[in-house]
């Protein structure tokens, strides 16, 4: 499973390309609100430090001014993916850009039928959001299987699924087993992948172990 980092904070971005496991990056209009930044400096900023699709989304509601954001998003890096709301206009979207070949992420799904849509569209990732259908007492990652259940029976359906709206390492875990193509992840969920109290606790009793031999490696 690939995974992306969902931020617009550079800072954190910098700090986790460093460990070489980023395989993109995704914002959305709150994300870059948060940052107080200017939103094509920020894309550069994120498209310099991660080598894999950066995704920017359009804020146009009608499929004409979506294109139109697209070109000029499109201009700022080689690994810019155009994210579009799943509405009609969005699938408009879609469907044009990427019949020209753009990386387009389909954001705010909520259903299979959603999806399914997005994958006729021609879209190279969708976007569904598990942590907000948590929120209103749904099972967001029931909706992953659906996906997942659905794109595997049609070649014709390009499409990766990107869980996004991920809130712990267990939906990252959950993610992973059903066989997500890609998780969007906050920084501080990132972080937590690699912790354990018990590999803590055992690098302790090692290093101390060590010392007691009063050996050196280097
Ligand atoms: O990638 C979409 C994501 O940023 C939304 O997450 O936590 O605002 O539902 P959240």
């Amino acid at each position: 499973m690939k995974f992306f980092v969902d931020t617009a904070d550079i800072d954190e971005i910098r700090d986790l390309a460093e460990t070489g496991l980023l395989d993109g990056a995704t914002t959305n209009p709150s994300l870059v609100a948060k940052t107080g930044r200017d939103f094509m400096e920020v894309l550069k900023d994120i498209c310099a430090t991660v080598d894999g699709p950066v995704s920017a989304e359009v804020t146009g509601l009608d499929a004409p001014t979506m294109l139109t954001e697209a070109e000029k998003l499109l201009k700022v890096a080689d690994n810019i993916a155009i994210k579009v709301p799943l509405t009609w206009e969005g699938l408009k979207a879609c469907k044009a850009l990427s019949s020209n070949g753009t990386l387009v992420n389909v954001t705010l799904c909520f259903s299979a039928n959603q999806a399914l849509l997005a994958g006729k569209a021609g879209a190279a990732f969708i976007s569904p959001f598990v942590g907000r259908l948590d929120d209103i007492g749904q099972t967001g990652m029931d909706l992953i299987s659906d996906i997942r259940q659905i794109y595997d029976q049609y070649d014709s359906i390009q499409t990766e699924i990107l869980v996004a709206s991920i809130r712990s390492a267990t939906h990252v875990k959950d993610a992973a087993l059903i066989g997500a193509d890609v998780a969007t992840i906050p920084p501080n969920v990132i972080r937590q992948l690699a912790q354990h109290p018990l590999t803590d606790k055992g690098l302790d009793a090692f290093m101390k172990d060590w010392a007691k031999t009063g050996q050196s490696i280097t």
